[in-house]
């Protein structure tokens, strides 16, 4: 591990190639693409951790605040195309939540850039294999996140465990 790499850990920043996202996917879409780009052995970088939900419409701002001030340094929301929710108005009302998110994330002091929203269907394992690529080059461009406080690894593990 380099020196800086090194210090940056035992300072709690973590180093930009460490970064950690949380993924909202939707049952109905997004998670079967995700589940498509694995079947499909599409290679995309391991940095995301993946949380089911039903529609994206159920997905309150709250968590994605939470995820940030837990230690991730990127928040992707990923649900139906618009038209196609399965409960016909979720991704609408995400898509409106989004534009008030950027703002909160703002008021934070955290870039617009480490939170996204995509539209990415079932069958589309490229697209998500894709956007999980583009997302993670994106947050590390970022680096870690400044509310990070110490590394926390999956599953509450600190980062030296997990
Ligand atoms: S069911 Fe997929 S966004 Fe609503």
């Amino acid at each position: 591990m380099a020196e800086t790499e090194k210090r940056e850990r035992e300072e709690g920043q973590g180093s930009a190639d460490d970064v950690r996202i949380l993924a909202f996917l939707c049952n109905w879409c997004s998670y079967a693409g995700a589940d498509l780009a694995g079947v499909s052995r599409l290679q995309y970088p391991p940095n995301v951790l993946d949380v089911r939900v039903m529609c994206t419409g159920t997905i309150s701002p709250y968590f994605v605040v939470k995820a940030f001030q837990e230690g991730m340094d990127g928040v992707l929301i990923a649900g139906c195309h618009i038209g196609d929710c399965h409960y016909l108005k979720g991704n609408y009302m995400t898509a409106k939540r989004f534009q008030v998110l950027r703002e909160a994330l703002r008021f934070l002091g955290l870039e617009e850039g480490r939170l996204r929203l995509e539209w990415v269907s079932a069958a589309e394992g490229e697209k998500y294999a894709e956007v999980v690529r583009s997302f993670t080059e994106q947050v590390k461009a970022l680096g870690p996140s400044p509310l990070r406080r110490k590394p926390v690894g999956w599953g509450g593990k600190t980062g030296e465990e997990g």
